[in-house]
């Protein structure tokens, strides 16, 4: 069993609102069709859809009481219910049959983590040769009414469900960088430990992004390293790049490691 997760950042254009890339989508489910494999559990973000609803409602900055935002978390869970529209329906035709799942109806956090999941559907969903997709969503929360579940976490908490022997987290960046690649100077980091993660600063917060950005993935992938799981950061605007790292190909990309070696830095930029 592998965990793909595709960012927002690949599949829409973040700087425009509610902007799909439609033929970066499709390249990347003909990538995922032509390697073959079947047991797959694909998970989306939200990009220009989801973070960009959440922000517009402020779900980011609203605590509670809960009373004060069913607006934006209806509005928001909308927004990423079509976001996975448009995606099914590219996927469909390019032969990737998805069956789509909503997040927040098979999980409920405690401030933020998952803490109930239901996971029966996607088994089902596997045996009869469907492709799950499930996407990072608004969801209720024991505590705190509702949260942003990260499709990270989630392609987390599946792949040590399912016990996923490879994860692959789909950007738009090379991979994790040593600094911030827009400042230059910073060179691509290709194996990565967990003890180094920490002080890893590059990717950052974005502004438009309420789940936090590269650290923030760093921070979950780590769980899955240190377990044994196959962990990379690719990029997924640059053809080829998904369906190698599927396959087992060398790519370029980071690799998250869970031993204590210190990560060896690849070449600039
Ligand atoms: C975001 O999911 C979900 C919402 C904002 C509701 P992700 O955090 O996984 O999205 P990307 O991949 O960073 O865009």
């Amino acid at each position: 069993m592998m965990v793909v997760k595709l960012g927002g950042s690949v599949l829409t254009d973040k700087s425009r609102p509610l902007s799909f890339n439609e033929d970066v989508s499709g390249r990347l489910a003909d990538e995922i069709v032509s390697t073959g494999e079947k047991e797959i559990i694909l998970i989306h973000g939200g990009g220009s859809y989801g973070h960009y609803t959440a922000l517009a409602y402020g779900l980011d900055k609203i605590g509670k009481p809960v009373s004060q935002v069913p607006l934006g978390f209806l509005e928001t869970h909308m927004s990423m219910r079509r976001l996975t529209d448009r995606l099914v329906e590219v996927f469909y035709r390019r032969g990737l049959r998805v069956y789509p799942l909503t997040a927040s109806s098979i999980a409920i956090t405690r401030r933020g983590r998952i803490d109930s999941l239901y996971i029966e559907s996607i088994k089902l969903a596997l045996e009869m040769g469907l492709t799950p997709l499930l996407h990072g969503d608004v969801v209720f929360d024991y505590e705190d009414g509702f949260s942003i579940l990260s499709g990270d976490q989630i392609a987390v908490r599946l792949a040590l469900e399912f016990e996923a022997y490879k994860v692959i987290f789909v950007v738009d960046v090379d991979g994790v960088y040593d600094r911030d690649p827009k400042l230059g100077g910073a060179s691509l980091i290709r194996e990565i430990s967990v003890e180094s993660i920490r002080n890893i600063a590059s990717g950052g917060r974005s502004s438009m992004d309420v789940t936090g950005g590269m650290i923030s993935k760093l921070i979950e992938a780590s769980i899955l390293a240190e377990k044994g799981v196959e962990v990379y950061i690719v990029n997924g605007l640059k053809p080829g790049r998904l369906y190698k790292a599927i396959i087992g190909l060398e790519v370029e990309g980071t690799r998250i490691i869970g031993g204590k070696t210190l990560g060896y830095r690849g070449k600039e930029g």
